[in-house]
């Protein structure tokens, strides 16, 4: 049995690209749909309950477009939301958490960093996993505070955004981490500049090919895989502005995306293509 129904990706804004692609990259034959909040981001100062009934919305959104699977490609909205979203629809849902365990299991200076949001480092999700898997191991956690509106600015390698990241990172290198895990889907865009500054003083673990793992064993699990010989369509929709995902997906390589601009009304059904 083959499903041939699309995959669908929701992010507060562009980020999540940095999954959809090593999932589009690891499941070539599956169509997706991908939901940018651009005009509410960033979510991670927002109250739970606001993530949440936009979290709640956008999967109604996708849920109306038929799709198969979501994949909470926003470690926010994760925090905020996932456990909520998994008892209020019935759809699978994978998210996204803060790769800690493998980077406890791989530093050899007992030192490991994250950079996340407020609302990821605040979140239950977090905490639990900082507790079963670090024991003995010190975790520097660093929020990342305006990179995310960097990132959905298109300013992936400005002055700015430098002196930023060297402003989180530097502190956790001289605190001698040698593992670094980005807790937000924002932060991969900036790997090349991130892997400038670190160079080969750590690691910089970035979660999306551990997560297009997780995509691929939920849909076998559920029987939800398409046909090996389907031809896959992708589908974007914003609430921002289409231009910076064009620009985006095209650094990505994709070109000639359709990309819709949409309204979310976080209270009932998101509505309004144009
Ligand atoms: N990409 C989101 C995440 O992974 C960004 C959060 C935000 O909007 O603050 O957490």
């Amino acid at each position: 049995m083959t499903d041939s129904r699309p995959i669908g990706f929701f992010d507060s804004g562009v980020g999540g690209l940095s999954v959809w692609k090593e999932v589009v990259r690891r499941l070539p034959h599956e169509a997706t749909i991908y939901f940018a909040d651009s005009a509410h981001c960033p979510y991670g100062s927002r109250p739970i309950a606001v993530v949440r009934a936009l979290s709640a919305a956008i999967t109604r959104f996708l849920l109306a477009q038929d799709c198969k699977l979501i994949v909470v490609a926003c470690n926010t909205a994760s925090a905020a939301a996932l456990e909520w979203l998994r008892a209020e629809f019935d759809v699978p849902i994978v998210g996204m958490e803060p790769a800690l365990k493998p980077a406890a299991e791989a530093t050899q200076t007992g030192h490991v960093g994250v950079l996340a949001t407020e609302g990821t480092l605040n979140g239950y999700l977090f905490k639990n996993t900082a507790q079963r898997h670090t024991g003995g191991i010190k975790v520097h956690v660093q929020v990342g505070e305006g990179l995310v509106e960097q990132v959905e600015l298109g300013r992936l390698d400005t002055p700015e955004t430098e002196r930023l990241l060297r402003q989180y990172l530097e502190p956790m290198l001289a605190a001698q981490v040698d593992q670094i895990a980005l807790g937000c889907t924002h932060y991969p865009l900036l790997l090349p500049l991130i892997e400038r500054i670190v160079a080969d003083r750590a690691q910089v673990i970035d979660p999306a090919q551990a997560v297009a793992r997780q995509v691929q064993r939920v849909l076998m699990l559920h029987s939800l895989e398409t046909a090996a010989g389907c031809v896959a369509w992708h589908r974007f929709y914003t609430t921002g502005q289409k231009e910076l995902l064009a620009a985006l997906l095209s650094q990505l390589k994709w070109k000639r995306v359709e990309i819709s601009r949409v309204q979310l009304e976080p209270a009932r059904n998101a509505s309004g293509a144009d």
